[in-house]
């Protein structure tokens, strides 16, 4: 029997590139591939990219320049590049970085048996079509393996939404919903091999449309179908768009036992004039009567945002009205990130702010949301929550794992097991996490 080669994979972006990155190394398990998290031990190297700002792309380059001296050590090492970078930038990435061997794009990656194959005899492979096949159903053969016991599940990908400033709709595609079967069965699995939470997946994962019996299902109404099954303790949905938060979806936060008080609706801005140059199609106020609507259903909801500072043409009051309705939210969470242009997308050929300024601004959003979270962490002190136990802390007797709204606690004179879902008191409240004891 011959040894089975190393796989080590590096995911950068966003969740949906962590739950692709598990499918990219189940594929190859067919191609007699284990997982390594030692770069320097592998015959194979992924990097799953991201594309959203310039320095996501920028680092993958630096990366791939560090990782060139260990295809001059051992040559028969591959190298590959997957995910959003190697969709929006193709056969540039070979010929920027000739040690790179393979590109693969986020929607053709249940072709990377066959391209691994090809890489092996020596040749480049190249693949960022969007094919007709759907790549979910061509991942067979997953290994049964134990899981940790929160995962992630994609139910929608692709994006139509077409946000002046975002490379998403160019790099993952139309919105693409999967049938409820298949999503059911996967969560199922997944069940089976330890996972008591599910965070759904979808660039505009409230868009959801799945077929299913009896015919089209809404997020709602597969959150609903995921609530029956026993032994999934816990569901979670992102990233939300405002648009598409109905009514139902609304009532589920405040009626289905599973779904979890939490709930991250970026905004990108406060200045209804900056909204609609986004192609956002919300307006500040009615984003607040939505928070409104869903604090009625579910009071003690933690939510989370993003925010963009320094979009073209953003002045200092645009900038003071994104800050006035950070204030009015009271977010538990929040995402800030300055305006970084996307060749391709419509932002990018209009009038650009100073860039000083948007780092001045970038630093005053973030001391407010910093001071935000803070105060909301502060408010979970002397509060009962359930913490779902994810690993053992730094200390003996010390549990790690996440509250319904989230928040890591640190469960001390714990003698919980990964996987249980405990009861704790919150004892004190630090700068990322909060402590809790037993009760
Ligand atoms: N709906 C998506 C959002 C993707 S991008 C999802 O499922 O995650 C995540 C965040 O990155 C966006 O909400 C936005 O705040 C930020 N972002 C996107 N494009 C950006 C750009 N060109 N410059 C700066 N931030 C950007
Ligand atoms: Fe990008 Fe906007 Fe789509 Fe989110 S909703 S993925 S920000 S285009
Ligand atoms: Fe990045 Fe692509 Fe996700 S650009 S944020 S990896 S969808």
């Amino acid at each position: 029997m011959t040894a089975p080669k190393k796989l080590f994979i590096k995911t950068y972006g966003c969740q949906m590139n962590v739950y692709d990155s598990e499918r990219m190394a189940e594929s190859l398990t067919g191609q007699g591939y284990v997982a390594t998290d030692t770069a320097e031990d592998a015959d194979m190297i992924l990097l799953n990219t991201c594309h959203i700002r310039e320095k996501a792309a920028e680092k993958v380059y630096s990366e791939l320049g560090r990782l060139k001296p260990l295809k001059t050590a051992k040559p028969d090492l591959k190298i590959g590049v997957a995910g959003c970078v190697a969709q929006a930038e193709g056969a540039e990435i070979m010929r920027r970085q000739p040690a790179v061997d393979l590109v693969v794009g986020p929607q053709s990656y249940h072709r990377l048996p066959q391209m691994e194959a090809r890489v092996r005899d020596g040749q480049k492979a190249l693949d960022t079509d969007f094919p007709e096949e759907d790549k979910f159903e061509h991942l067979q053969g997953r290994p049964k393996a134990r899981r940790a016991p929160a995962a992630f599940l994609t139910v929608q990908e692709g994006c139509d939404k077409f946000c002046a400033f975002c490379v998403v709709p160019y790099t993952r595609g139309a919105e693409v919903s999967r049938p409820v079967e298949r999503v059911l069965g996967e969560a199922r699995d997944l069940v089976e091999r330890g996972v008591r939470e599910i965070t759904l997946l979808g660039q505009n994962v409230n868009a959801y449309h799945g077929a299913g019996p009896g015919g089209d299902y809404s997020l709602a109404r597969l959150i609903w179908a995921l609530n029956e099954i026993d032994g999934l303790e816990r569901i979670r949905f992102t990233t939300s768009h405002p648009n598409d938060m109905d009514d139902d979806l609304i009532a589920a936060h405040r009626d289905c036992p599973k779904l979890m008080p939490y709930l991250h609706l970026p905004v990108q801005s406060g200045s209804d004039r900056i909204l609609k140059r986004m192609n956002r199609s919300h307006t500040a106020e009615s984003y607040l009567r939505l928070v409104e609507c869903i604090r009625a259903a579910r009071p003690d909801l933690v939510l989370s945002g993003d925010f963009i500072v320094g979009f073209p043409e953003e002045t200092e009051a645009d900038f003071q009205a994104t800050l006035d309705l950070i204030e009015a939210v009271g977010y538990g969470y929040a995402y800030s990130f300055k305006y970084s242009t996307r060749p391709g997308t419509p932002a990018a050929e209009r009038p650009q702010v100073d860039a000083a300024e948007a780092d001045e601004r970038l630093q005053r959003i973030q001391a407010l949301i910093t001071r935000q979270q803070r105060s909301v962490q502060d408010g979970m002190v002397g509060r009962e929550v359930s913490v779902l136990v994810e690993k053992p802390g730094r200390h003996e007797g010390q549990m790690v794992g996440k509250s319904e709204y989230l928040h890591a606690v640190h469960l001390d004179g714990s003698n919980a097991a990964v996987g249980d879902i405990v009861s704790a008191r919150i004892t004190a409240a630090k700068a990322n996490s909060l402590a809790g004891a037993p009760v």
